[in-house]
């Protein structure tokens, strides 16, 4: 087998940032090397503990975990209790962590890894992008060992937390700004391909029986599953966070098209759209891979299989 891919996680848990860790954690293609926190469905202590949490559930108690932004660059926080409870993963009882948190934070994990590593490394962000962008902002000279950014976020079409705006570049849609002018690669796995990875009633029995854990994996989408019915009226709620992982182990998974995509930070109506160049019309040079068809049935293969390993 090739080396496993080096990546670090930035992560606001959430049912399908749990999920994306798992896929993430099940697949010796990759080397998952640090997990960082951002605000974002719920305040950063529950995120954190979350990701504490479930990557004590996986066993990765070796995966040093450390906390970033407790709120956007320059507005407050917007959280998602909505859709996923008080606790960020309600639904399945989860024990308490086994380990702590990294006394580094977010900035200087990443920092770290980008340094002690020998290959360039893939930063997935699933959360708001504050952690990536301050990272960014701070740390200039390691912009080149990041090989690519695979985020979720963004959406070509509909949003889900306003008509015009995802959840994670809605909450910080400057910090968002700031990475899609980056220059260093994007892949964007937004609402259009995520909305394609729905986990309906199959999916969940599907995901039930993959592995140790995947009795936790389907209560945690049946819990999804409850607010996403009643938000959206879909029976299969998105596994979206899975999505960007997915695009780093399994590319041929997603049909992608190159686009300019640029932030709207301003617009009373449209705060936090990503408005992608979809025919090129602004003749601006491509900054994104952006995701527009997801092979469904590959997808979650590829999840069952991940899931049965751990
Ligand atoms: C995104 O928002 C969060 O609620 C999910 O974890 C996902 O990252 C979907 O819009
Ligand atoms: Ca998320």
């Amino acid at each position: 087998m090739e080396q496993a891919k080096r990546i670090i996680m930035d992560v606001d848990p959430g049912h399908d940032d749990a999920v994306a860790l798992m896929l993430a954690c099940g697949s010796p293609e990759l080397e998952l090397s640090s997990v960082t926190t951002v605000a974002g469905n719920v305040p950063l202590p529950k995120t954190t503990n979350n990701a504490l949490r479930v990557l004590s559930l996986i066993g990765r108690e070796d995966i040093p975990v450390a906390a970033g932004a407790s709120s956007p660059l320059k507005r407050q926080l917007t959280t998602a209790e909505n859709v996923h409870g008080e606790s960020g993963l309600d639904g399945p009882d989860i024990p308490d962590a086994t380990f702590g948190p990294d006394n580094r934070d977010a900035v200087e994990l990443i920092a770290d890894t980008l340094r002690e590593s020998s290959e360039p490394v893939t930063l997935i962000p699933t959360g708001p992008l504050t952690n990536i962008a301050t990272f960014l902002r701070e740390h200039p000279e390691l912009k080149e060992r990041v090989s690519r950014i695979s985020l979720m976020g963004g959406s070509i079409g509909l949003g889900n937390t306003t008509p015009a705006a995802e959840f994670n570049i809605y909450v910080d849609p400057e910090a968002a700004r700031e990475v899609f002018s980056s220059s260093v690669p994007i892949t964007m796995s937004g609402l259009d391909i995520t909305h394609q990875a729905g986990a309906g009633p199959a999916e969940r029995e599907r995901l039930r029986h993959s592995g140790r854990l995947g009795g936790v994996v389907a209560e945690f989408c049946e819990f999804f599953a409850t607010t996403y019915k009643r938000i959206y009226g879909f029976d299969a709620p998105p596994l979206h966070d899975p999505v960007a992982v997915a695009a780093v182990l399994a590319p041929d998974l997603i049909e992608t098209r190159p686009m300019y995509v640029d932030v709207e930070c301003e617009g009373k109506l449209t705060r936090g759209e990503t408005v992608c160049d979809f025919y090129g019309i602004a003749g601006k040079p491509p900054n994104a891979e952006v995701g527009i068809k997801l092979n469904r049935e590959g997808f979650f293969e590829l999840l069952c299989d991940a899931l049965k390993k751990l």
